[in-house]
């Protein structure tokens, strides 16, 4: 069933200007609906249906947005931060007026794959401990990996607070004094590649996360960029 909303909602929502702004727009007939000039603000429309025009130009109006950065170091994954630059400062402002957040959480140091959104329901079943959502991470490590660490993640290991965490997959890429692994986690306890590394008395040096679910980082974004996601990628974060 169509959803009607009012005119100036949805406007605002896709950064046209406040609802008080766009009283005035509609005074000065800059908006149409289906071709008639509208002059209420209040009027319901169907976004998806109804031809929208501000200023001559068409609405394209969406509920959801759904974000893939490629987070570079030094940013924190969260919607405000007093001291530190944060993911959402990486976003033009065409975009924050759909107030997307990110879907977890990498660390400040760490780089890759980074979702964002504003849809919450999609969100919550992403992160939901239940559902299993794997994450790929590729790293280096200080310190000789070996296929020990490997066994000893498939089993499960315990990190510093006790906690045993779920099987995983070790793919040890290069074993030497600099090691490069990469490693698929079914769960996203705080730091948890750095805490399982040290439960093996070895450091994680550099972090970069490759995928969640089925969805990959789009390798040709820099450290720092952006793209809207394809319907199809949307799915695929949640494939296992
Ligand atoms: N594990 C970590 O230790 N850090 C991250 O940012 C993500 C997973």
């Amino acid at each position: 069933m169509a959803k009607k909303l009012r005119i100036d909602k949805i406007l605002s929502n896709v950064g046209y200007g406040s609802r008080a702004e766009i009283k005035i727009y509609c005074r000065r007939k800059m908006i149409s609906v289906n071709g008639e000039i509208i002059n209420s603000p209040g009027i319901q429309v169907d976004p998806e249906s109804d031809e929208i025009l501000f200023n001559g130009e068409k609405v394209n109006y969406r509920e959801f947005i759904y974000i893939m950065l490629n987070k570079p170091d030094g940013y924190i994954s969260a919607t405000f931060d007093k001291h530190d630059p944060i993911v959402l400062d990486l976003i033009d402002q065409s975009y924050l007026v759909f107030e997307p957040f990110p879907v977890g959480r990498l660390d400040k140091d760490t780089e890759g794959l980074l979702v964002l959104t504003n849809d919450g329901k999609l969100a919550h079943r992403v992160l939901s401990p239940k559902k299993h959502v794997p994450k790929t991470y590729y790293a280096k490590i200080e310190g000789v990996v070996t296929e020990e660490d490997t066994r000893a993640f498939e089993k499960g290991v315990i990190l510093d607070d006790g906690y045993e965490t779920m099987p995983s997959q070790l793919n040890i890429l290069k074993s030497d004094d600099i090691s490069e692994i990469e490693l698929t986690i079914h769960e996203g306890k705080f730091h948890q590649v750095k805490r399982m590394f040290e439960s093996v008395g070895k450091k994680v040096v550099y972090l970069k996360r490759l995928s969640m679910g089925k969805l990959k980082l789009d390798e040709t974004l820099d450290l720092g960029e952006y793209r809207e996601l394809t319907e199809e990628e949307i799915r695929l974060i949640e494939e296992r």
